[in-house]
């Protein structure tokens, strides 16, 4: 999974370097370095939670926590489709569809709320929530990177 959404990033950065030589394109569709980087570190950041959820998920199966595991888990999946839209709407040239950018949103504010209701007592998986956290935070670091920078 984390392989496949850095390949797809970095064949959406190749065609729209391709793109930008071939067709006039919007600055936004392109972006600036800055606009990549964040764009790359949501992607990475996504990946990364995702994987760290997938821990917690077999730590915490058989806790009352479960069901928060799993909405951690369906907001970073919600959150990278809505990506993997917006990414195919900037290979066809189009700007990102407002809707995708909301669901993108309210996905990570998904997951880091049901985040936020997990608690552990176990030092290992405390550990891994604190590793999780922190990716998620990331994510929405870079995604308020992406709003302010890809313009
Ligand atoms: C989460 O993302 C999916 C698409 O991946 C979308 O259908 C859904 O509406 C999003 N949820 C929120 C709360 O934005």
């Amino acid at each position: 999974m984390f392989r496949f959404h850095v390949i797809a990033f970095v064949t959406v950065l190749m065609h729209l370097a391709l793109l930008a030589r071939t067709a006039p394109l919007q600055t936004r569709q392109i972006g600036n370095i800055q606009c990549n980087l964040d764009r790359l570190n949501i992607v990475l950041s996504l990946a990364a939670a995702k994987s760290t959820a997938g821990k917690l998920s077999t730590a915490l199966s058989n806790s009352p926590d479960a069901s928060n595991v799993q909405s951690v888990t369906d907001g970073i999946s919600g959150a990278q489709g809505a990506i993997g839209v917006i990414g195919k709407a900037l290979l066809t040239g189009q700007s990102a569809p407002a809707d995708a950018r909301q669901e993108v949103s309210g996905n990570l504010t998904i997951a880091t709320t049901a985040l936020g209701k997990i608690s552990s007592s176990d030092s290992k998986v405390s550990s891994t929530l604190a590793t999780a956290q922190k990716q998620l935070s990331d994510a929405v670091d870079a995604g308020n990177g992406v709003i302010a920078n890809c313009k």
